[in-house]
């Protein structure tokens, strides 16, 4: 390049607007805290512990023997969209044609295409803090407006149309819902949803479009069957209903999602949005979902693993309700315990070491981040801190996410760990001083 050239930044602009999932930095931390000493257990991973139910894994086969292994509907399979078709409206009472499905690689591309196609700059998105990441971490990019509702433990991480009303303004573009949640385990009531859809269809326009992540729809407890917003009277034309095989079927690695929309029109728009993304998903893992979603060996596969994360909860939620300053709601649903950790915060100084932090990591990170890498570097425990999950409307909350997919044994030790890193003040203050990074 000779001199005069003009030097242009490597990256647009929007790049440095966009978030991320923090639990994918996180797993790298991991791998270097154990290359330095003792195996760490994992209570920070959003994924089944379960393998693919074999009937799934031998219908993928079948379909690679056939030779089902080229570019397909960019939609998704017919065959797939037709039995997404039957599942969500069976489930929801309504009629579903085809048409309004799309299959995605995974539930992640929906959010992004969601806030992409629905959402205009200056337009206000409401979402759940705490709540799933991505939710969030679009909207800067799309250079919208976040607006955070904040789920609180006295309301059990439902969520009531008094918190939702003075949320929605004319700016109001886009709702997102995700029931059962990550990472709190709640599950809005029935009346919850009922009010919610009266406020929603009194208060907002018809264009305005809820988007219900219900990727952890079979995944319920003590008998309660999961609702979805979708099924309340009228609100069926503005709902985007997304899930996928990831958590229901054990099944992260197929990368098989979908979503309903409302309409033809729209399912058309994020059906072109998905042919110059990704052109298709491989056919093989389209019939893989569709045995899972058709196939009666499902439902016992499905409850078998719903019953392990019941049991699993209720040693673990018992186990950190024994722990001095930790108190933890029964989750409703998923597969996480989301305990609050202020008095642990505040017995070990976390609080305090936190707010005399320089700015410049103040900002990237919380109280609670220190007790989750605290837990990392000195107890070998991986687990999620509150600000993963929304950043903003976590100020001032202390909450720690625990995947319990996990094994029994290995959940008992890790709850163990944490009660005793609880009382380690000590080695809390030598942790702050030992020159980590104190930041995700
Ligand atoms: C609420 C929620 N939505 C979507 C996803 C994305 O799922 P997938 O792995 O299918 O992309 C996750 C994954 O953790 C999730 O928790």
């Amino acid at each position: 390049m000779s001199p005069a050239a003009p030097a242009v930044p490597l990256f647009a602009e929007r790049v440095h607007r966009i978030g991320t999932e923090a639990a994918f930095a996180f797993g790298a931390l991991i791998r270097n805290v154990e290359e330095t000493g003792d195996r760490v257990i994992r209570c920070n991973l959003g994924q089944p512990d379960f393998p693919l139910p074999a009937h799934i894994a031998a219908a993928v086969k079948r379909a690679i023997d056939a030779g089902l292994t080229t570019y397909c509907d960019p939609q998704g399979i017919l065959e797939l969209r037709e039995a997404i078709a039957a599942s969500v409206g069976d489930h929801n009472g309504l009629d579903i044609d085809p048409s309004r499905v799309v299959v995605y690689p995974g539930g992640r591309p929906p959010i992004g295409f969601a806030h992409m196609t629905y959402s205009e700059a200056g337009e206000e998105v409401i979402y759940p803090s705490p709540g799933y990441p991505l939710f969030e971490s679009f909207i800067p990019y799309f250079r919208c407006v976040p607006v955070p509702m904040v789920l609180t433990e006295e309301e059990g991480f439902g969520l009531t149309r008094t918190q939702l009303e003075p949320l929605i303004t004319e700016q109001t573009g886009l709702i997102f819902l995700n029931f059962p949640s990550n990472p709190t385990g709640g599950v809005a009531t029935r009346e919850q949803l009922e009010g919610l859809s009266e406020l929603i269809l009194e208060k907002t326009g018809p264009n305005v479009r809820v988007y219900s992540d219900e990727s952890y729809e079979a995944i319920t407890f003590d008998g309660d069957e999961h609702v979805s917003i979708a099924s309340m009277p009228g609100m069926g034309a503005r709902t985007i209903i997304a899930s996928g095989v990831s958590k229901t079927y054990a099944w992260t690695g197929g990368r098989v999602g979908w979503a309903v929309y409302p309409t033809v029109k729209e399912a058309e728009v994020h059906r072109k949005l998905g042919i110059n993304f990704f052109a298709s998903i491989p056919p093989y893992n389209q019939w893989g979902a569709i045995e899972a979603l058709k196939s009666p060996e499902s439902a016992p596969a499905i409850r078998k693993m719903v019953v392990a994360f019941q049991r699993r909860r209720d040693q673990v939620v018992a186990a950190l309700n024994a722990i001095d300053g930790v108190t933890c709601q029964n989750p409703k649903g998923a597969f996480y315990a989301f305990p609050n950790v202020a008095g642990v915060l505040e017995r070990l100084g976390a609080i305090e070491a936190y707010d005399r932090l320089p700015g410049d990591i103040r900002i990237d990170t919380s109280p609670s981040t220190l007790l989750q890498l605290f837990l990392l570097h000195r107890y070998r425990v991986a687990t999620m801190d509150r600000r993963s999950f929304s950043i903003l409307g976590s100020e001032g909350q202390h909450y720690l996410r625990i995947s319990i997919a996990n094994a029994d044994d290995e959940l008992t030790e890790a709850v163990r760990r944490i009660g005793e890193a609880a009382s380690d003040a000590e080695g809390f203050e030598d942790f702050m001083h030992s020159g980590v990074r104190l930041t995700l």
